[in-house]
């Protein structure tokens, strides 16, 4: 796939505080490189300074004149709630307005630990990002109250549940089981199929990522509710070489990965677009909450994006799970969405 629009058409982004999740590579690095080169204060979320500090290195031995002072670090391990408040404590102290969350980390895989309250996988897609959007909600509401404001929500799904996910796939998004036990059963194409060539359990990462998906679906609606003008976007990246999708086909089938496959840099593309290109706020009626492939297609990937009982359940367990962890450790509860 060749990328038909690029960072050349983005706006002036002086002025505009942006947050970006999985930021230090990636296409996450790349994302933040375009924000800062076209003006925008870059806040990295991302769990090393070390990572962060190479990738900035790297970004300055390409190009001197990288204006590297306007990313800034922000620790943030979206796997765990209280570093997620914390990075939302920072933000709220240094800013009075956001007007741009790309919400990119990711995770195929994770580590099973008994000490981790939530699966990893659906803790970094969803649960850390879910906080984090409703600790910044504040600042993004603020930025709405600006001049000529452009407030927008982008985050990165993937095109895989349409993939691996049967159109009749029974999901148990509605109970809180869902954050410890994601898949509830394997469809037989998986099984007897896909699980051949994939090294990773893409079902697994696919249920994560509808998750994501039904998320800033769920999040549109509550914007509009309240008359706010916040663009929320989901997006596939495209296929993208990166460190994170390397190992997602068993060794024997990578070579079919090198076929065709965007670089890091055309991997950002889209989120960009997303963040900042005209086209979605002029038509906003037509994207808002949408989920789109490269370069903003609305697509509805699977029929669960149209189920509203898995959305707005969803939406309910999370809250009631996060209020109940904020609340076992004296740190309150969700901010109204308002
Ligand atoms: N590459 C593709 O073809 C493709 C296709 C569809 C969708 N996507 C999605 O695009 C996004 C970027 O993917 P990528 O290919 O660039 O992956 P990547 O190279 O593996 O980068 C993932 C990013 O997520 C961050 N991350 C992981 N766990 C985290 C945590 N607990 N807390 C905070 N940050 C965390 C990583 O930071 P650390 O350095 O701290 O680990 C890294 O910056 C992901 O959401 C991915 O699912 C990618």
């Amino acid at each position: 796939m060749s990328p038909t629009w690029t960072p050349d058409n983005m706006p002036d982004l002086k002025g505009k505080v942006v947050v970006v999740t999985g930021s230090n590579k990636g296409l996450g690095i790349h994302t933040v490189k375009h924000l800062a080169k076209h003006g925008a204060k870059v806040y990295c979320g991302a769990r090393s300074k070390e990572r962060f500090d190479k990738a900035q290195q790297q970004l300055l031995e390409e190009d001197t004149s990288f204006p590297h002072e306007r990313l800034v670090f922000l620790k943030l391990d979206l796997g765990n709630i209280d570093s997620v408040m914390d990075a939302v404590k920072e933000i709220n102290a240094k800013e009075s307005s956001i007007h741009i969350l790309i919400n990119g980390a990711g995770m195929v895989t994770g580590q099973s630990s008994k000490e981790s309250e939530w699966d990893e996988v659906m803790a970094v897609n969803h649960i850390g990002h879910f906080v984090l959007t409703n600790g910044l909600f504040p600042l993004l509401k603020a930025a709405c109250a600006e001049k000529n404001s452009d407030v927008r929500i982008v985050s990165i799904a993937s095109n895989t549940p349409g993939i691996f996910l049967p159109k009749n796939y029974a999901f148990g998004l509605t109970t809180p089981t869902c954050f410890h036990e994601v898949v509830p059963y394997y469809p037989w194409r998986w099984q007897y199929f896909h699980s051949l060539f994939f090294g990773m359990d893409m079902v697994h990462y696919s249920i994560a990522k509808v998750a994501t998906m039904l998320f800033i679906k769920g999040l549109q609606r509550r914007v509009d509710e309240h008359n706010l003008p916040i663009l929320c976007l989901s997006l596939n990246p495209g296929g993208v070489a990166t460190d994170g999708a390397e190992d997602i086909l068993k060794p024997l089938f990578r070579p079919l990965l090198q076929v065709g496959r965007l670089t890091p840099d055309q991997g950002s593309y889209h989120s960009l677009w997303a963040a900042t290109a005209k086209e979605p706020r002029k038509s906003s009626v037509k994207f808002k909450g949408n989920y789109l492939e490269p370069v903003g297609i609305i697509t509805t990937q699977h029929p669960v994006l149209d189920d509203e009982k898995q959305r707005q359940g969803l939406w309910d367990v999370t809250t009631a799970e996060v209020n109940r962890h904020l609340d076992s450790r004296g740190l309150g509860s969700l901010l109204e969405w308002k």
